[in-house]
């Protein structure tokens, strides 16, 4: 197709996202990043724009909230035309012993990591099946694939991811939308460095390097790589598959 797609970058403003829409840029899409931090979203739409990458900014947008999702896709529509791709990315993350885990720190995990993309899926899929093509990547974790202690909401929110995932291909296959998970492992982001100095990690980014097969952290270009890739054409007979992103730590 040689008209210019839309891509829809959640969580943009930061860490992997914002490799994704550099990548993406780079690749001839137009980027529409979606970041609850307006600051940071604006930031990398700038640095995106000085590249020559056509990208803009929908700040002030949290994933959790139907109303904030439904409206900031009309307006990603209304600017940039239908948004044709869709990365799921923007979620949190937390260290919490699991008897510790409350009933709001429980709904706010899945609220973000879950019912966010199945929201930005609802808002994004009629366009792509309208259009007869689409694709959509989500970026879960390695940690729902291993397990993870002392995450026990994060790992149930991002299994859910790809189970959504998963079921989402079987049915929206036949409307040429594919559907597809990529879960990062270990890579150096804001969100990681933080847990480090928290002393989550159990040892240093180096230790864990040193552990890893590829004998280094993740590079949230990898993620980006990757996830370029599934959004291709080149990517049109894979569907519900969860391509691990990690190094060799999880295989
Ligand atoms: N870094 C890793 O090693 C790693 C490993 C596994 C999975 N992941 C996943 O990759 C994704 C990106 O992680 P990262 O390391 O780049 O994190 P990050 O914290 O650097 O960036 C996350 C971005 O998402 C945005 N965001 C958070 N909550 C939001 C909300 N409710 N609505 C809209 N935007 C929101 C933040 O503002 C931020 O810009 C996350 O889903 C994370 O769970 C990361």
């Amino acid at each position: 197709m040689s008209v210019r797609r839309t891509a829809i970058v959640t969580g943009g403003g930061s860490g992997i996202g914002r490799a994704i829409v550099h990548r993406l840029g780079a690749d001839g899409l137009a980027t529409a990043i979606l970041d609850r931090n307006a600051e940071a979203a604006e930031k990398v739409a700038e640095e995106a724009r000085s590249k020559g990458y056509e990208t803009e900014a929908f700040g002030g947008v949290d994933v959790s909230d139907r109303a904030q999702v439904d409206d900031a896709v009309q307006r990603v529509r209304e600017s940039m035309g239908p948004a044709l791709v869709l990365v799921n990315n923007a979620g949190i993350a937390e260290f919490k012993k699991f008897m510790n885990v409350t009933d709001e720190l429980w709904d706010r995990m899945l609220a973000v990591n879950l019912t966010g993309p199945y929201y930005l899926c609802q808002a994004v899929v009629p366009d792509m099946v309208e259009a007869g093509w689409g694709r959509i990547v989500n970026i879960s974790s390695s940690s729902a694939q291993s397990g993870q202690a002392f995450q026990t909401h994060y790992v149930a929110s991002k299994a859910g991811l790809i189970g959504l995932t998963k079921a989402m291909a079987l049915e929206l296959g036949p409307a040429g939308i594919t559907v597809n998970s990529v879960p990062p492992g270990f890579v150096e982001t804001p969100l990681l460095r933080s847990a480090e100095e928290r002393g989550f990690l159990g040892g240093s980014l180096e230790d864990h390097a040193a552990r890893t097969p590829v004998r280094r952290p993740g590079r949230p270009e990898d993620i980006a790589a990757a996830t370029a890739f599934l959004v291709s054409d080149d990517a049109e007979y894979i569907t519900g598959q969860v391509l691990g992103v990690n190094g060799g730590r999880n295989t």
